[in-house]
C-alpha cells in the first residue's frame, strides 16, 4: 500500500518574515526560495504582493525563477490585493479572511454577511483571472464553526481549490485540533490545510494532529520563524510525520540542517542551540555515560542519525566527559595517542571542567598539543589595537594584525567599544580566510567593576566550527583574545589538515 502524502506549504518568506526584526532583501528571498524548492516544498508563499515595491520585486523574481514549487502570494479579500498578486505572475494566492467575532468586531468592524460577501467576491475575481485560490479562515480556532463552513463552502462554490484553518494565536491542543479538522475535512470536498502558531509550544503537535484527522497540507516555516512565538517548524513537522506516523512529504530530509543555517544567516536570527532537529546541540553529547553510549551504539542517545537531516554529532568536553569520548575525538583528529596520553588529557579536561567551564575546542586542542608534544604555530598575531569610545563619538576601533609576515590593518565601528573591536578583527579575518563569527558569549567570573571576564566565541570557516576562549580583566582584550585563539586554531588545523 502506498504511503500517505502530505503537501508542504512553506511560509518562511511571508509569516516567517513577519518575525519582529526580520526583513529580507529581494535577492535574499530569491536565494531562500531556490533552497526551499531544492528541498522539495510544494508551495512557497513568497510574500504579500500588496506590501511594497520591494516585496513585489522579490515575488516577481521568485515567480520567474522557473522553480518546481507553486509560487503563492498572501492576499486579503480585496481586489486590489489580488491585482497586486497577478502583477507578480504568481500561480496561486493565499486568500485570508478573518472569521472570529473578535477580528470582525475589533479589526474589520464588519458583519459576518459583509465579510462573506468580500471573501466570495475576491475568490470569484481571482479564479476568473486564472489563479489557484487557497482560502484561509484567520483566527478559525476562536471562530464559530458554522460560519467557517459557510465561508469555505461559499468559496469552494466560487472555485477555491483548497481551504485552510488558521490557529492564529496558537490556542489549539492536539485533541481539539483533531476534532476540528475532522469536522472540516468531512464538510468540504477540497484539501484542507493546517496553519498553526506556537504560542503554547504546541504548533508541531497540533499540525501533526490535524494531519491525523485528515488535513492534506501543512503550513510551516524554517526554524519555526513567524509572528510572536512562531509557526510550526518545517523540520519538526516533516520529521515527526515521517518517523512516527509514516506520512511522507516531498522534503529531502538531508537538506534540513543546511536550509536552517541559510535562513539563520539571512534573517540574522540565531537558532537556539536546543532547537529540535536543527539546533547546534540537537546531536551534541557531553555526559560521559552519554558519549560512551553513543560511541558504542548511536541509537543509545540519538533517536535518529544526525546525517539523516544533514546535521552532525558533536562531543562536548566538560566535567562530565569520559575517557572514551576523549580517545574517540583524538582518533577523529587523526592522532594515535598512547593510553597514558589519553589519561593525561582526560585529567586535564576534567580539571578545567571542574572549574565550571565548558572546555572549548581551542582549549582541548591546546591540551592535546601540550601532552602530545605538538606545537601550534600562532599564525595570526595582534600587533596593535586602539579603541575610541565616549558619549560624543561612535565607538571606533583600529587593529593591526600580523598574518603570514604581512601586516594587515583594519578599522571597525560598533554599538560599543567591544563591538567595534570585534568588527575590526572580523574584517581582517574575513578578508584573509572567510572565517565567520557565529556566536559570542560573555560572563563575569568575579564581581565588581574590576571583574575578570570570560569570553567564548564560536567561529566557522564553513567546514569546521571551533569554540575558543579569552579571559582578561579587560572585556575588549578578552574578546580579541578569544577571536584570535579561535582563528589561529582554525587556520592551523587547516594547514596541518587536522580535524
Ligand atoms: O496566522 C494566521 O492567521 C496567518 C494568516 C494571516 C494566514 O498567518
Ligand atoms: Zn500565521
Amino acid at each position: 500500500m502506498s504511503k500517505r502524502m502530505v503537501k508542504i506549504f512553506d511560509t518562511t518568506l511571508r509569516d516567517g518574515e513577519q518575525t519582529p526584526g526580520i526583513a529580507l532583501a529581494p535577492e535574499q528571498k530569491l536565494e531562500v526560495a531556490k533552497a526551499l524548492d531544492d528541498l522539495g516544498v510544494d508551495v512557497i508563499e513568497a510574500g504579500a504582493a500588496i506590501t511594497s515595491e520591494g516585496e513585489r520585486q522579490a515575488i516577481k523574481m521568485i515567480s520567474s525563477a522557473n522553480l518546481n514549487a507553486e509560487i503563492c502570494s498572501f492576499t486579503r479579500a480585496l481586489r486590489a490585493d489580488v491585482d497586486a498578486a497577478l502583477a507578480c505572475d504568481v500561480d496561486s494566492i493565499h486568500l485570508v479572511v478573518p472569521t472570529s467575532d473578535i477580528h470582525l468586531q475589533y479589526k474589520l468592524k464588519k458583519s459576518r454577511a459583509e465579510v462573506k460577501e468580500m471573501a466570495l467576491d475576491a475568490v470569484r475575481y481571482a479564479v476568473d483571472h486564472g489563479l489557484i485560490v487557497e482560502l484561509s479562515a484567520e483566527d478559525a480556532t476562536r471562530s464559530d464553526l458554522a460560519f467557517i463552513k459557510e465561508i469555505f463552502l461559499g468559496g469552494i462554490g466560487e472555485g477555491a481549490q483548497r481551504v485552510c484553518i488558521c490557529d492564529t494565536v496558537g490556542v489549539l491542543t492536539p485533541e481539539r485540533a483533531h476534532e476540528l479538522f475532522a469536522e472540516v475535512v468531512k464538510a468540504v470536498n477540497v484539501p484542507v490545510a493546517a496553519h498553526c502558531h506556537n504560542d503554547f509550544g504546541m504548533a508541531t503537535a497540533n499540525t501533526v494532529a490535524a494531519v491525523r484527522a485528515g488535513a492534506q497540507e501543512v503550513h510551516v516555516t524554517v526554524n519555526g520563524l513567524g509572528e510572536r512565538a512562531g509557526n510550526a517548524a518545517l523540520e519538526e513537522v516533516v520529521l515527526a510525520l515521517a518517523q512516527f506516523y509514516d506520512v511522507q512529504t516531498k522534503i529531502r530530509l538531508k537538506g534540513l540542517y543546511e536550509i536552517s543555517r541559510l535562513v539563520e544567516r539571512h534573517t540574522g536570527l540565531p537558532v537556539s542551540p536546543t532547537k529540535a532537529v536543527v539546533g547546534e546541540n540537537a546531536f551534541s553529547h557531553e555526559a560521559g555515560i552519554h558519549t560512551a553510549g553513543v560511541l558504542a551504539y548511536p541509537p543509545t542517545y540519538e533517536p535518529i542519525a544526525p546525517k539523516m537531516v544533514g546535521h552532525h554529532r558533536r562531543l562536548v568536553f566538560g566535567k562530565h566527559v569520559g575517557s572514551h569520548a576523549i580517545e574517540s575525538e583524538l582518533r577523529r583528529m587523526g592522532l594515535e595517542p598512547t593510553k597514558e596520553q589519553v589519561r593525561e588529557i582526560f585529567e586535564q579536561v576534567k580539571k578545567l571542567g571542574d572549574r565550571g567551564k565548558l572546555v572549548t575546542d581551542a582549549e582541548l586542542r591546546a591540551i592535546v598539543d601540550a601532552v602530545m608534544g605538538r606545537i601550534l604555530e600562532e599564525m595570526v598575531k595582534l600587533e596593535e589595537l586602539t579603541v575610541l569610545s565616549g558619549n560624543k563619538v561612535t565607538p571606533t576601533a583600529s587593529v593591526r594584525l600580523k598574518f603570514e609576515d604581512k601586516q594587515v590593518t583594519e578599522s571597525g565601528l560598533g554599538v560599543g567599544p567591544v563591538d567595534a573591536a570585534i568588527n575590526a578583527i572580523r574584517k581582517v579575518v574575513e578578508g584573509m580566510s572567510n572565517i565567520r563569527l557565529q556566536e559570542y558569549h560573555v560572563d563575569a567570573i568575579s564581581g565588581g567593576t574590576d571583574a575578570v571576564v570570560d569570553v567564548v566565541v564560536k567561529l566557522t570557516d564553513g567546514k569546521r566550527i571551533v569554540t575558543a576562549r579569552g579571559t582578561s580583566g579587560d572585556i575588549i582584550m578578552a574578546s580579541v583574545q578569544a577571536m584570535l585563539n579561535g582563528v589561529n586554531r582554525l587556520l592551523w588545523d587547516r594547514k596541518i589538515g587536522g580535524a
